[in-house]
């Protein structure tokens, strides 16, 4: 959240500033007033010295301080009611723990995925947020946020990254046992790269050796665009293995791990809503393992 990546986590990052050191400053004056009336031995002469030191320093230091303060965040308010509209819209549905992704195509048309954003740098992007279970929330801290995923409703939300690079996406509303199980990594391309990634990420995913995978019916629940296999319950696998990690930022991709997922993936990650297949034939697992694993 310190080291923005853009404009929206710049303005909180420069907010969180100014307020800490409008604190230090704050702080010091209390110390220093508190030393003196330990130590000091002079006592105010008056009684409306004390009168005056409580309104200036009990009242109006405090109103003129909080009211700039006040001033200073709302000015740090994107304006979104007269923005332009954005270059990039990103419908995201959060679900106990995961997060459906499909990106708006300049035609309409949507390109489905899962658990991992991709943006193009300086670009205006705007998330259309929901979630079909329990309350959530968006928050990508290098970029900007958060806000409240909540179902029955639609929450709208702009970012504009200004850096290449990864960053780490997150939950950041308790939504049960696996809420710290729910994030995301979010990769920011030139725009160039970008394009590239978005027509990979278009193209069908590949049919030869799924075998396993229709047989075991994973198909029921899970889509690969262009094959036999378009369930919408659970996470696209289109280009599953293209992606950083597995299980919504739980671990890495690998053979391993998912050889371990397919077993027992409650054992990961508790409350998910994929059974475990443990009386899977060794080889019918090796074979769902690598077909999953050619999925790029
Ligand atoms: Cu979803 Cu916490």
């Amino acid at each position: 959240m310190l080291h923005p990546a853009g404009e929206d986590a710049a303005a909180v990052a420069n907010l969180f500033w100014v307020m800490a050191a409008g604190t230090v400053v704050i702080w010091l004056i209390i110390m220093g007033i508190t030393v003196y009336a330990v130590l000091g031995k002079r006592r105010p002469k008056t009684e409306r010295f004390a009168d005056r030191f409580i309104l200036v320093g009990g009242v109006a230091f405090p109103t003129i301080t909080l009211a700039a303060l006040l001033i200073f965040g709302l000015a740090l308010l994107p304006d979104w009611v007269r923005a332009e509209p954005p270059d990039l819209r990103i419908h995201v549905t959060a679900e106990q723990y995961w997060w459906r992704v499909a990106y708006e195509g300049p035609g309409g048309e949507s390109i489905q995925s899962a658990n991992e954003i991709h943006l193009p740098v300086d670009s205006t992007v705007e998330f259309v947020l929901t979630s079909t279970d329990v309350i959530h929330s968006f928050w990508i801290p290098s970029l900007g946020g958060k806000m409240d995923v909540i179902p029955g409703r639609i929450n709208l939300w702009r970012l504009r990254p200004t850096d290449e690079g990864i960053f780490r996406g997150v939950c950041a509303e308790f939504c049960g046992p696996s809420h710290a199980l729910m994030a995301f990594p979010v990769v920011v391309h030139s725009a160039d790269n970008f394009a590239a990634w978005r027509e990979g990420e278009a193209a069908s995913g590949i049919a030869q050796g799924n075998e396993a995978f229709i047989a075991t019916g994973c198909g029921a629940c899970h889509t690969v665009r262009g094959t036999a296999a378009s369930g919408q319950v659970g996470p696209d696998l289109t280009h599953f293995a293209s992606r950083r990690t597995m299980g919504a930022g739980t671990m890495p991709i690998s053979a391993e791990n998912l050889a371990r997922w397919l077993i027992d993936p409650d054992h990961l990650k508790p409350d998910v809503r994929m059974p475990g297949y443990e009386t899977l034939s060794e080889d019918d697992r090796a074979a769902l393992v690598s077909y999953l694993m050619a999925l790029k």
